[in-house]
């Protein structure tokens, strides 16, 4: 650590090479000269003139945001659902705007007519109306911003509930593609920009531009020929601000980005502490973080620069005209031509023209970083929901049979990780897919689960097209346990009924059987009813395993699709469970990945996956008949203590030809052309 510790502080002892050197680093005080200031700030000015060109959208694959058309076209629908609201809070502005016009003129009343004409008589009225007038005001002004903050929070929930409702409905590959924190960010931060946009700024506009107009028309009533002199300044004022639009713009954008990353990295700090700990890495992950906050500062500097010389440029105009005013003023009072009181009113009326011109200008800068928020979540509308959600045919209930006609898929839309895979498989079947790891086991459940859809062929159930049926009843028929098991904060009994909340207390018991994680559960002090922290901490994988079995047995359905369920148990528990399955799964099509022996056999039919292909398919007996690769893969995984791997290198020669895509169908017997080319290599 270069910089010198505070007093009192421990020194950290010595790291051994090759690891992060030190913990945390110490409190470093840095002494900024003023020409050092003025340098950085300079340079924070150029970096943030020098932004020009909108930034892509990560999200949409690097395509541009959406057009102010779309966007409006988006969001729309959601103002017009809360219109009322709205109009009672441009009410209330419109009333307050009015409410502020008569206090400068009973001023001037009060200085020159009572004041200086010494009628004491009208002193207490006239001041219990100012009283009066400013108790009416700020009342008025209570009530708006109620109403406005009612508005705002209406508007916000309305728009991030169809927001969050339609990410859920985003295909999974948006999620493979995009990090947690940095979604997170787009979802809920960017969204408080745009209804702030719409609430707050729409608020000013109104006010100022009421303001503005009266102001200017009491202005020509108090004094013509300055009236008319001033009305140079406003567009000066606009004109100034023109110029820094569009970099302001880029710069909100480039601000936005950079918190979505800051989120996603404090998302993956929090989720990877024990591999932090574990490798030691604190301090660089520490720097990594603070690097991208610092960044994010950097960006806020520059755009503090930006503003600073934007509100210079555009007030200098006004504060030119006030001065001008005033002396001319003084000029005319001397020489009897004018009053205290009407330079009194003037220059009051002038801050309802200046401020406005002011306000409007900067709600144009405003305006531009509520216009990035706008664009960035106007962009969630316009990414396409996964494929039948929402449409095609209700599923009530499935046979169970499935079939995969020369199915590839590609998660990048071009390496195929599954090549032509072809299959069928009869209600009540049950599969087992085995082969080594990476060769797509994982993906070919996630395309009969339809998380992604086909490169090329089709899926179908019971005899039709997967897209056929609308998606989600489809899902609620199939039972799914994820090779990693994600359980979620609540208590196990509303994990364990998380597909299916009517499920009775007995069917939820005896899927635990079945599971083997009832005599655990009810072991605990608060059995069933027993609290797991966020993703089942306190549990151990092979109890969270269990648990994720029992809730797709809960589920009741009639596809079951379990990719290695017991890949965290011991072989007896395994053995158990196995021995409940059959009865548990009766007359429903199972799936499971397996890589233990005894598990593959008892399956009525084997599917060989081996370099993103179906290698063989069919009875164990048959694929140890006419499979020499599996033959082999069995007797390995047999010498190998259990586990299914690759075999020896000489062993499959004969499967790195590429067969046909018909070659590479199998049919219930496993006799297809391909089981032909085995037994010729086998010859
Ligand atoms: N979301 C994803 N995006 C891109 N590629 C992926 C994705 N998931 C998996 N892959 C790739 O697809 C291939 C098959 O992965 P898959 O998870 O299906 O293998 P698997 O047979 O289940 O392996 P294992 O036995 O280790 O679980 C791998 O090469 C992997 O790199
Ligand atoms: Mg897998």
């Amino acid at each position: 650590m270069g910089s010198p510790s505070p007093p009192g502080a421990r020194s950290l002892s010595p790291m051994r090479p090759g690891h992060d050197s030190g913990i945390l680093p110490s409190y470093r005080t840095r002494a900024w000269s003023a020409v050092e200031l003025l340098k950085n700030w300079l340079a924070y000015l150029g970096a943030a003139l020098s932004h020009r060109d909108l930034p892509e959208d990560p999200l949409a694959g690097g395509k541009k945001y959406p057009s102010l058309k779309a966007n409006l076209r988006n969001l729309f629908p959601f103002f017009l659902r809360h219109w009322k609201m709205g109009a009672a809070g441009a009410g209330f502005i419109v009333f307050n705007g009015l409410l502020a016009f008569p206090q400068p003129l009973i001023s001037r009343f009060l200085i020159d007519d009572v004041i200086l004409g010494h009628r004491l008589l009208l002193l207490a009225p006239v001041v219990l109306l100012l009283l009066a007038v400013a108790l009416i005001g700020r009342l008025a002004g209570m009530l708006q911003q109620y109403i406005l903050t009612i508005y705002h929070q209406e508007l916000s929930l309305d728009i991030q509930e169809a927001l969050l409702a339609r990410t859920l409905r985003y295909p999974k590959a948006f999620f493979d593609r995009n990090q947690t924190g940095y979604l997170m960010t787009r979802l809920s931060g960017d969204v408080g920009g745009v209804t702030w946009f719409f609430s707050e700024t729409v608020v000013h506009l109104i006010q100022n531009l009421i303001y503005f107009f009266a102001g200017a028309a009491l202005l020509f009533y108090l004094e013509w020929r300055l009236a008319l002199c001033m009305l140079v300044v406003p567009p000066a004022i606009v004109w100034s601000s023109k110029f820094f639009t569009g970099k302001i713009r880029a710069l909100s954008h480039a601000g936005m980005e950079q918190r979505g990353k800051i989120s996603s990295r404090f998302q993956e700090m929090l989720t990877t502490i024990p591999l932090i700990k574990a490798f030691n890495t604190e301090a660089r992950t520490l720097s990594r973080l603070i690097g991208e906050i610092r960044a994010s500062n950097r960006l806020s500097l520059e755009s503090s620069a930006l503003g600073t010389v934007t509100d210079l440029a555009i007030g200098l105009a006004p504060d030119i005209a006030r001065l001008l005013v005033f002396v001319l003023g003084a000029y005319w009072i001397i020489t009897d031509q004018w009053t205290l009181g009407s330079l009194y009113a003037f220059q009051a009326y002038m801050g309802y023209l200046f401020g406005p011109a002011h306000q409007l200008a900067s709600i144009n800068l405003q305006l531009q970083q509520a216009g990035a928020s706008l664009e960035r979540v106007s962009a969630l509308f316009d990414i396409a929901p996964e494929e039948n959600a929402g449409t095609g045919e209700a599923v009530d209930r499935l046979c169970g049979d499935i079939e995969f006609r020369d199915v590839t898929f590609a998660y990048d839309g071009k390496t195929a990780v599954l090549d032509r895979i072809s299959f069928r498989v009869r209600p009540g079947e049950r599969v087992a897919i085995v082969g080594p790891s990476g060769t797509g086991k994982t993906t070919l459940l996630s395309l009969l689960m339809r998380f992604y859809r086909p490169t090329g062929g089709e899926i179908h159930f019971d005899g039709r097209p997967a897209t056929d049926f609308e998606v989600g009843s489809l899902r609620r028929r199939i039972g799914y346990a994820p090779q990693v098991p994600v359980l979620l904060s609540g208590t196990l009994m509303e994990n364990l009924r998380y597909g299916n909340l009517e499920a009775r207390r007995e069917d939820v018991i005896r899927a635990c059987r079945t599971a083997e994680i009832h005599d655990f559960i009810a072991g605990l002090p608060d059995g069933y009813e027993t609290a797991i922290g966020e993703r089942g901490v306190n549990l151990s994988e092979g109890q969270k395993q269990r648990l994720s079995l029992a809730r797709a047995l809960v589920q009741d359905p009639d596809i079951l699709i379990l990719d290695e369920p017991t890949s965290a148990l011991d072989s007896m528990t395994e053995r158990s469970i196995f021995a409940a399955l059959p009865k548990a799964v009766a007359g429903r099509t199972l799936f499971i990945v397996a890589h233990r022996l005894s598990t593959i056999r008892d399956a009525g039919k084997v599917l060989l996956l081996d370099e993103n292909r179906l290698i063989a398919a069919g009875t164990h007996e048959s694929l140890l008949r006419s499979s020499g690769y599996y033959r082999s893969v069995v007797s390995y995984q047999d010498v190998s203590g259990g586990c299914v791997s690759r075999p020896a290198p000489e062993t499959p020669g004969a499967f790195a030809a590429t067969p046909s895509a018909k070659e590479n169908r199998y049919d219930d017997t496993g006799t297809g052309a391909a089981s032909s080319l085995h037994r010729a290599a086998r010859a």
